[in-house]
């Protein structure tokens, strides 16, 4: 008789590890042995992301480029990684909250070592995960790596199934504060046992690890539905749509999808636990200035994560000013953590809410047409959801510096740009 969970925890581990060859039956053992246990597995709680995660994350801007020898620079290894934590640290990003440094995918090794741990890929990683998360401590940051559930990352590189256990007690000793794990090359049907193992061993370490995961997003497109409750019980942040492309196109797509879903989403997000429309790309080569500003505004009112994926060591100054406006910063990390609706749409200008702490609301108005013109729009109190019986203090958030008082029977009017946005906070009085 086994007399605590632990015990049988470590044996059925041990035998998965010592069983390789029976990987099917070890995984089916695990998915099992999860779901029996579920009542003494504590939900996550590592008492991380009481605001959505910041940091900046390799995948969208310099994907899986491993060719260090042709392109030195850009090359997923230790070099791209040291180079943006300097920059970080020294540039300002890290003083406005950015925090975590993420490596995505492309940074292992084709095979894990004899004891069946991972290795990172020698070339490009020669001094090892472990020194490169001390180098990226050392400058005041935290170090984010990436795995995936099922049998291979999205690259093609080992993933974590039948190694669970071993993975998060590897990424523990090397230092890791953030683990971004994918859904590749997984059934289906074992997301929710996949994802729930993997949180389970990661708090066994003991180790403050922030979870990331895309388990909705295989879910939707797999047409299945989610339970969205277990899924913010289990990981820190989520995602629920597809990758962000550097295209106002994929901008536009992605807030349309969290317009028509933005009441079921809301209600799941909160400290500790985000909806994440994925990375911010700002910096780099598709949007244009007002597609950036409305960009950053809506991952504001979105309480989305903000993981940059840019190239900070050659970023214009203009992107990188609205990168680090303290006030747009201090919506999307607002402490009430509430997400936002959107009300209405008007002629194409789609009108956005999100209520913050101390008795203000934030509000955006989005121009999605593509004509040429900045659109007039003009508001009342009830059509954006204000109490009318009060007087607001409207204040435009971008640079908080132009303010005027609105009250009953008042509007608010305003010309917002083709792909722009304009943002307000209003503050009852
Ligand atoms: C998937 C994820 C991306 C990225 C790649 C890596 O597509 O959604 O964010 O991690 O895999 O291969």
């Amino acid at each position: 008789m086994l007399s605590t969970t632990d015990e049988r925890v470590d044996e059925i581990f041990n035998e998965e590890t010592t069983e390789k060859n029976n990987k099917m039956k070890s995984f089916l053992i695990i998915g099992l042995f999860v779901i029996l246990l579920k009542p003494d597995i504590n939900a996550l709680d590592n008492g991380l992301a009481l605001t959505p995660p910041m940091g900046w994350l390799t995948w969208e801007r310099f994907r899986c480029n491993t060719d260090c020898e042709r392109d030195p620079e850009n090359c997923i290894s230790e070099r791209l990684i040291k180079e943006m934590a300097d920059i970080m640290a020294s540039e300002g990003y890290r003083d406005v909250g950015y925090e975590y440094v993420i490596i995505d995918d492309c940074w292992l090794a084709q095979q894990r070592d004899q004891d069946g741990r991972l290795l990172p890929d020698p070339n490009r990683f020669p001094s090892g995960i472990k020194n490169l998360a001390e180098y990226v401590h050392r400058k005041g940051l935290k170090f984010g790596i990436y795995e995936d559930s099922g049998k291979k990352t999205c690259g093609g590189f080992p993933g974590s199934e039948f190694y669970m256990q071993t993975d998060a007690k590897t990424f523990a000793d090397w230092g890791v504060d953030y683990l971004k794990f994918d859904g590749c090359y997984s059934n289906l049907n074992d997301f929710q046992a996949g994802y729930e193992a993997m949180e389970f061993f990661l708090n066994r370490t003991r180790k403050k690890i922030v979870y990331s995961c895309e388990w909705p997003f295989y879910k939707i497109v797999g047409g299945l539905s989610v339970d969205f409750a277990a899924v913010r019980n289990t990981c820190n942040l989520w995602r629920n749509y597809f990758d962000i492309q550097d295209s106002w196109s994929s901008v536009i797509d992605i807030i349309n999808f969290w317009g028509n879903n933005s009441e079921l989403f809301s209600q799941y997000a909160g400290p500790g636990g985000w909806n994440d429309p994925d990375m911010i790309i700002l910096g780099n080569f598709g949007l244009s200035y007002d597609e950036e500003r409305t960009h950053l505004a809506m991952w504001a009112m979105m309480a989305a994560p903000l993981i940059m994926s840019n190239d900070l060591r050659h970023i214009r100054s203009q992107s990188k000013a609205l990168l680090q406006n303290r006030n747009i910063i201090s919506i999307n990390q607002d402490k009430l953590g509430i997400q936002a609706i959107l009300l209405r749409k008007v002629n194409g200008i789609q009108i956005w809410s999100r209520n913050l702490s101390h008795n203000r609301t934030a509000l955006a108005f989005v121009n999605e047409n593509s004509d040429g013109m900045p659109r007039y729009l003009k508001v009342t109190l009830d059509d954006i959801k204000l109490p009318p019986t009060r007087s607001y203090n409207f204040t435009e958030a971008f640079e908080m510096k132009i303010n005027f008082i609105i009250a009953k029977g008042h509007y608010l009017e305003m010309y917002v740009n083709p792909h722009g946005v304009q943002l307000f906070i209003a503050k009852r009085m």
